[in-house]
């Protein structure tokens, strides 16, 4: 059976104008049949440029294969996995109204993308692996940055993430000892230490800014979280390969994952 998203109907540049407005202000500029969504967005042809510095590092040929598109927004990457032919999109997101967009969107173009509201935390209610997944621009947006990463690692990263964050404070990346003695100081000052930098109030006037780290933070994360980091395309994208989460096995880590499956079966 055709899902919603797969019944083409043939819009009219009028009625798409006219629906774009309806679904209020966008964060991506997707072109549908040549009309933008967002023209005058404050960081230029966004996410397109984005998408440009790192399309690369995927493969052109997706067909068969499964990605999950996490915080996906208006779908702009969800669209361009469907474009390389990927057999299955999943996106997901906590806001109604970016994925009326999404779904909108994906209706004048055809893709049978799946669109579901759901947070990032919520993911080991999707019970399924995905060979790509997508996380590109929601991590500072966390209270819970690294629970994240650990959730995404245990119940839905099979092979690929692509990880993106806003990222401030120094981009050199110092050597760290795995250990150090209980007086050393200096070590915490020097820039390149991974350090994330809290945002209590708000950050260029979003409270949903929370956790913004610097290079060697956004990578030691994605290390501890299990995922070896394979090509960094661009400063704030990192393409990952899923690898063991060995912290999960500690003790404090491995009680909050076995409350977490609890709940997933309840
Ligand atoms: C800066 S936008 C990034 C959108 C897109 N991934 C990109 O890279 O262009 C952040 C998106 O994450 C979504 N988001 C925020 N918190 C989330 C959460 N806990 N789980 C899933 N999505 C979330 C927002 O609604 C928003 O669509």
């Amino acid at each position: 059976m055709k899902t919603h998203s797969t019944i083409r109907r043939q819009w009219s540049q009028e009625e798409i104008r006219q629906r774009i407005h309806e679904l209020g202000q966008w964060f991506h500029n997707l072109n549908l049949c040549g009309i933008e969504t967002a023209p005058d967005h404050f960081l230029g042809d966004y996410p397109s440029f984005k998408w440009r510095a790192f399309e690369r590092s995927l493969p052109a040929d997706l067909s068969g294969m499964t990605v999950l598109d996490v915080g996906c927004n208006a779908g702009f990457f969800s669209l361009e996995m469907k474009k390389r032919g990927a057999g299955r999109v999943v996106g997901i997101d906590t806001d109604d109204g970016y994925l009326e967009q999404a779904r909108f969107a994906a209706q004048v173009c055809g893709a049978d993308i799946e669109f579901r509201q759901m947070s990032v935390y919520e993911v080991a209610r999707l019970r399924e692996k995905f060979d790509i997944v997508l996380y590109t621009g929601v991590s500072y947006h966390l209270r819970h940055p690294l629970l994240a990463l650990d959730l995404l690692h245990e119940f839905v990263v099979r092979d690929l993430l692509v990880f993106q964050s806003l990222l401030r404070g120094s981009t050199t990346v110092d050597r760290v000892e795995p250990d150090y003695p209980f007086a050393e100081a200096d070590v915490f000052n020097q820039s390149g230490y991974p350090k994330m930098h809290f945002v209590e109030d708000r950050f260029a006037g979003d409270p949903t800014n929370w956790w913004i780290p610097n290079l060697a933070c956004a990578e030691a994360m994605l290390r501890s979280a299990g995922f070896t980091i394979v090509e960094h395309p661009e400063l704030e994208v990192f393409i990952c390969r899923r690898a063991a989460n060995t912290v999960w096995a500690q003790e404090e880590s491995g009680a909050l994952l076995r409350s977490l499956k609890g709940g997933v079966r309840s």
